[in-house]
């Protein structure tokens, strides 16, 4: 196999130099198989440019015996691939007295890492297990190779952890190639057909191994005519991306359409509980796994949005998802089916309507209803990725189904790879989020995290059954991948946080920094450190002052959605409104008098939520109206809050950009990334101004209350 190094493309988080202190040393891979080779290979190649050596069998195998004692510094093993080197064993045996007679094992992708007499030892029971072994070698660096570390076992809380690319094999002419895409082209699609440059997706497959991502949908969501023959006269195009993923342990998937039995079979109806519909599916999906055998599954996005779906023939969602997760259990694939279902043809008159309430009206009654290969895909929130909402009721709604949850690593409604945002906080705050209170397991859990020292899975059920973690993928053909450099960060987080939902957010940027601009730091390391952190730590919440207040989410342009119009959606059919009237604003969610949102909670959030009280602050306008007057938790009201964290959420981007100024020249990062980001921070600047003046103004206008503090507001 050879790998692919592409010359143009940055190489994020994994430049040659991150494997600096495994190239430079003497590595012995032991195993075989497809992956094992992938690790052999990237070993090699660190050593061919840090004189370092691989080897594959021990010098007592090859009767080599010119290095003296201990041969190696780094030992990479199936633990099954004996003969081990002495180290080796000791390593396995200690492992096995520490984990006891009931203790986990390695599992599938798992690891164990230690290092004693000079040697870091890397344990797996799986080829895929060796590999994340080897990118958690690179990770540490040079200190893997330092002093002598008792066995850790890792492994992945999450067996499951995808990117679903929004993808279009043909130019939408709304859309466009990459629905919601901000960082170019598709790197799989262009203008009709596949782009061509495997080994650019080769280095996306590396690039996702090596922070813990193993499964990716390579078209979008919604399903149009050329895309949907992706299933069938067009396998070859995803039977191809599939070889070049393959060798990172990446098992691909594809999003397929509802209709599918109708448009592509030309039967004349999808009905999920027509036979003749039934066995188009098996018959389909029997070809599907002829040409790809490790096919992962379909993403279904039905009854959505114009998308097609059961309801047209009078099934309910249970139905839709069961004939195609039968069609796919005989060779053990999946079905991904969203739960993002709403009527997004409301009238906006009609207040009883609720569109958070969609999901759980939909889904929460079908609980058990479902095959055990269907998953049940949930967006983290209620309606629709905002910048802040609470955790979609329905996670902890269906205790017997799998549910995954969706997140948008792509930045649609969080600054479109032109502001810096990392959502890693986010992210983590929906993860350990407990619908049931403290005592109750977190999102995580439900999600299928295994228990690892922090809480059992709920209701009996064994860890590792969830349906996992899912993100919308932010990257395109750009040159550093995703349009802004930084964005980088939340495709490394998310997977990162998919194999380990309780690392602090801090720490993975952490890690991203070292691996990505160790290699050009010339300069001040730690400087640059302190700057990256300092602009993105709380980027998220820098993003959430200058954007729509407390909540209440949308205010951004109708379409594109980027930049702010308060009233863009109010009169539209989408269900997303905020009720700003001369004397209040947002929408009540309550049981008492709102939509009877708050009812789809468990206590105690469901009262919680329910109280003006209780109700924190930041999720206030989604579950109440209330006056400008009204006093937030925080001591301010909501006016004033209003006015305070617009002002505010500018003066952090100013600063941040004055930070990213010093830079400047300094080495610390290469100029043209730094000439990258610097335009960025302009284009955020103006943006962020332009919220601010836009909601300020709008709210003093409807309220006619002046900031106390007597700014200027236009
Ligand atoms: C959002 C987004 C759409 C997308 C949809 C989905 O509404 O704007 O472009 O298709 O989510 O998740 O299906």
């Amino acid at each position: 196999m050879t790998l692919f190094e592409p010359a143009d493309i940055h190489p994020a988080w994994l430049p040659p130099e991150a494997f600096r202190a495994i190239g430079s040393r003497r590595t012995l891979v032991r195993g075989d198989g497809p992956l094992v080779d992938t690790v052999r290979e990237e070993v090699k190649r660190a050593c061919a440019r840090y004189g370092g050596g691989v080897r594959h069998h021990t010098p007592d195998e090859t009767g080599d015996q010119t290095a003296a004692g201990e041969p190696f510094d780094l030992v990479l093993a199936l633990s099954a691939a004996g003969p081990l080197p002495a180290v080796a064993e000791m390593v396995q045996a200690e492992f096995r007295r520490r984990r006891g007679p009931t203790g986990h094992a390695i599992g599938d992708e798992g690891f164990v890492i230690a290092r004693s007499g000079g040697v870091t030892v890397v344990l797996a029971d799986e080829a895929a297990g060796l590999l994340h072994g080897l990118f958690h070698v690179v990770r540490l660096g040079e200190p893997a190779f330092g002093a002598a570390r008792p066995p850790e076992h890792h492994r992945p809380a999450m067996p499951r952890r995808m990117l679903d690319h929004w993808d279009n094999v043909d130019v939408h002419p709304v859309m466009g190639q990459v629905e919601r895409g901000y960082a170019g082209g598709s790197i799989f699609w262009r203008d009709g057909a596949p782009r061509g440059d495997l080994g650019r997706v080769r280095a996306y497959g590396r690039l996702l191994a090596a922070c813990g991502v193993n499964a990716v949908t390579v078209n979008n969501v919604n399903v149009h005519t050329t895309e949907a023959h992706l299933l069938t006269d067009r396998l070859g195009d995803v039977a191809a991306i599939a070889a070049e993923l393959r060798p990172y342990g990446i098992r691909v998937h594809l999003s397929a359409g509802f209709a599918s039995p109708v448009v592509l079979g030309g039967l004349p109806t999808a009905d999920p509980l027509d036979e003749d519909v039934r066995k188009w599916w098996a018959e389909a999906t029997e070809r599907v796994y002829e040409t790809i055998p490790d096919f992962g599954g379909y993403v279904v996005k039905a009854d959505s949005e114009g998308q097609p779906g059961p309801f047209a023939y009078g099934r309910d969602h249970a139905d839709g998802a069961n004939v195609l997760a039968d069609a796919l259990a005989p060779f053990g694939g999946v079905v991904h089916w969203r739960a993002f279902v709403y009527n997004h043809r409301q009238d906006w008159r009609d207040r009883s309507t609720d569109r958070a309430r969609a999901a759980h009206d939909h889904f929460a009654r079908l609980d058990g209803l479902f095959r055990d290969n269907v998953i049940l895909q949930v967006k983290h929130g209620p309606i629709d990725f905002q910048t802040r909402e609470p955790v979609s009721p329905v996670v902890a709604a269906m205790p017997a189904t799998r549910v995954a949850v969706e997140l948008q690593v792509t930045q649609e409604y969080t600054g479109q790879q032109r502001h810096v945002c990392y959502l890693a906080p986010m992210w983590s705050e929906v993860l350990g989020f407990r619908p049931w209170g403290p005592a109750g397991p977190a999102v995580a859990h439900l999600a299928g995290a295994a228990a690892d020292g922090d809480g059992e899975a709920p209701d009996g059920r064994a860890p590792g059954e969830g349906g996992g973690l899912v993100g919308v993928s932010n990257v395109g053909d750009d040159a550093y991948w995703t349009g802004h450099p930084l964005a980088q960060a939340n495709l490394y987080a998310f997977g990162r946080l998919a194999w380990a939902p309780w690392t602090d957010p801090a720490a993975i940027l952490d890690e991203w920094i070292d691996l990505t601009f160790v290699p050009v730091a010339t300069g001040d390391h730690e400087g640059l450190r302190r700057v990256l952190h300092t602009m993105m730590d709380g980027s998220w919440r820098t993003y959430e002052r200058y954007t729509a207040p407390l909540g209440a989410g949308f205010m951004v342009r109708p379409g594109h959605h980027y930049g702010p119009d308060v009233d863009g959606y109010e009169y539209t059919p989408w269900g997303t409104y905020h009720f700003a009237d001369r004397d209040g604003v947002g929408v009540d969610r309550t049981r008492a008098t709102g939509t009877g949102f708050t009812g789809q909670y468990p206590p105690p959030w469901s009262q919680v939520y329910e109280s003006l009280e209780r109700c924190p602050d930041e999720l206030l306008l989604f579950f109440h109206h209330v006056p400008y007057e009204h006093v937030l938790r925080g001591g301010s009201t909501v006016i004033q809050h209003i006015y305070d964290t617009h002002f505010t959420g500018v003066e952090q981007v100013a600063e941040a950009r004055s930070l990213w100024e010093t830079l400047a020249g300094t080495g610390s990062v290469p100029a043209a990334l730094h000439a990258r980001v610097k335009d960025l921070l302009d284009e955020q600047f103006r943006c962020a101004r332009e919220w601010r003046d836009q909601i300020n103004a709008y709210f003093l206008r409807k309220s006619g209350v002046p900031d106390v503090h007597g700014r200027h507001i236009p």
